[in-house]
């Protein structure tokens, strides 16, 4: 088990360069198999939850090339093998194979294991999108098979905006036969990164971005190059960082609009923020004002950013308000950040932090990825030494996350014990 010793209250100065999205490229990556040829794609964070999907790539046949942050995928050799557990079990967005492989062959067959910590995540919207295409699914316990003897576009609506669903519809829909629209689509920056990388392949999908999303089949998808979008969340997650303890720290490659929720929240509460093209430089302030927030489908408040966003609501003079509409278990930072010394209260989805509450360093442990992260953030406002355990959490989802904040200033060692 890996963990993290941070010594808190140091001021972090200087450069973040963020990294490409990870919940754009764990959607990218499976969605290569539908090309018929050579696909490149460039700002590849090198994250454990993306070489566990180039491993899934390798058992089936792909041919994998990383070179730093950019991928080569080669398609040519691909066999259509059903997944097994333990590769499709280390990540939840693995099951972005099942809409790649039926998009591609009509069937796919693969063990995928149901709901994580912070909620039973179903998957009930993605198998409604594959019937509604034509697809017949049997299911014994975590092994699905599903199968069409072809696949005809079709009018899919949402219940809920899910950006999984989506993107997972997306990739089934490609080479349907005839259109398919999806209605009360999820609207996520990623979606439209998908999109545009499908469409670089030949597909002819509109509306991605919006809750309206049209795609007309096509026969054959060919080989392109790609880029991975900036990832909103791990940016959001350095701008909270800089608000608790940043001097003029600037967060660089990014695209602004997607953080517009938080920048606001930021604002508002007193955080100084210089906001330009591709580039933020966040200042602390002392005195922070309380804010309330409630977690909801892009462009709100996005989920991810809930758990660090807490962490600098304790800094806050007053009470502040969170409620998570989106997970029914997101909370699972709370107890670690009161053995910090934080004053936060849970009642159902709603949490309520008093504030400011001065945070000490302790052992703490991940519990999921933005719960880690909510820890790291935490860990460097505290006095003192914060033990962190279990940060192969963080690992998935933040890359090179020592080096990062070692070269802004802070003291963190990552150990194996
Ligand atoms: C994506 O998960 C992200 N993961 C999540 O980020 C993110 O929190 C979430 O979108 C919301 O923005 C990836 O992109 C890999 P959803 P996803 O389908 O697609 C319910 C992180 O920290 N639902 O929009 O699984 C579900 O239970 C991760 O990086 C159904 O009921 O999210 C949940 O309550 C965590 N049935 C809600 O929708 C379904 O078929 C949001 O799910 C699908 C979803």
């Amino acid at each position: 088990m890996k963990t993290l010793e941070i010594i808190g209250k140091q001021e972090l100065s200087g450069v973040v360069r963020i990294a490409g999205a990870k919940n754009s490229a764990v959607a990218l990556i499976p969605a290569a198999i539908l090309a018929d040829d050579k696909v490149t794609i460039c700002n590849v964070p090198e994250i454990t939850d993306t070489d566990a999907l180039c491993e899934i790539l390798e058992y089936l046949g792909v041919k994998v090339n990383r070179a730093s942050e950019s991928l080569v995928l080669d398609p040519k050799a691909i066999e259509n093998k059903e997944i097994p557990e333990h590769l499709s079990k280390k990540l939840r967005a693995s099951y972005y194979f099942m809409g790649a492989l039926l998009g591609k062959y009509k069937k796919v067959e693969m063990c995928f294991p149901g709901g994580c910590s912070i909620g039973a995540r179903p998957i009930n919207l993605h198998l409604k999108g594959f019937e509604s295409l034509g697809a017949k699914i049997t299911q014994e316990k975590d092994r699905y098979c599903v199968e069409a003897e072809e696949l005809k576009g079709a009018n899919i609506y949402l219940d809920f905006a899910s950006v999984g669903a989506t993107i997972n519809i997306m990739l089934a829909a490609v080479k349907a036969k005839g259109k398919t629209v999806i209605d009360n689509a999820a609207k996520e920056p990623e979606i439209v990164n998908v999109a545009t990388f499908l469409n670089n392949m030949g597909a002819k999908i509109t509306g991605a971005g919006t809750s309206t999303i049209r795609i007309q089949g096509v026969e054959t998808l060919s080989g392109c190059f790609h880029e991975v979008i900036p990832d909103r969340i791990e940016a959001g997650t350095y701008l909270i960082i800089g608000a608790l303890c940043g001097k003029y720290l600037k967060i660089d490659n990014i695209i602004p609009e997607h953080l517009e929720a938080l920048i606001s929240k930021l604002v508002e509460m007193g955080v100084e923020v210089d906001v330009r093209q591709d580039y933020i430089i966040v200042n602390k302030q002392e005195n922070y004002k309380h804010v309330s927030v409630k977690t909801l489908t892009y462009p709100g408040f996005a989920t991810d950013l809930q758990q660090p966003f807490m962490v600098l609501l304790t800094q806050c003079t007053g009470k502040s308000m969170i409620e998570e509409t989106i997970y029914e278990n997101r909370f699972m930072q709370v107890p670690y950040l009161n053995k910090m010394g934080a004053n936060i209260e849970i009642k159902d989805r709603k949490a309520t932090i008093q504030g400011p509450t001065p945070l000490m360093g302790c052992e703490v442990e991940a519990t999921d990825l933005r719960a880690g992260a909510s820890l790291v953030a935490a860990a460097l406002a505290a006095e003192g030494k914060t033990t962190i355990k279990n940060v192969e959490h963080i690992l998935r989802g933040y890359e090179q996350i020592v080096e990062k904040l070692t070269n802004i200033g802070a003291k963190i060692e990552i150990k194996e014990i």
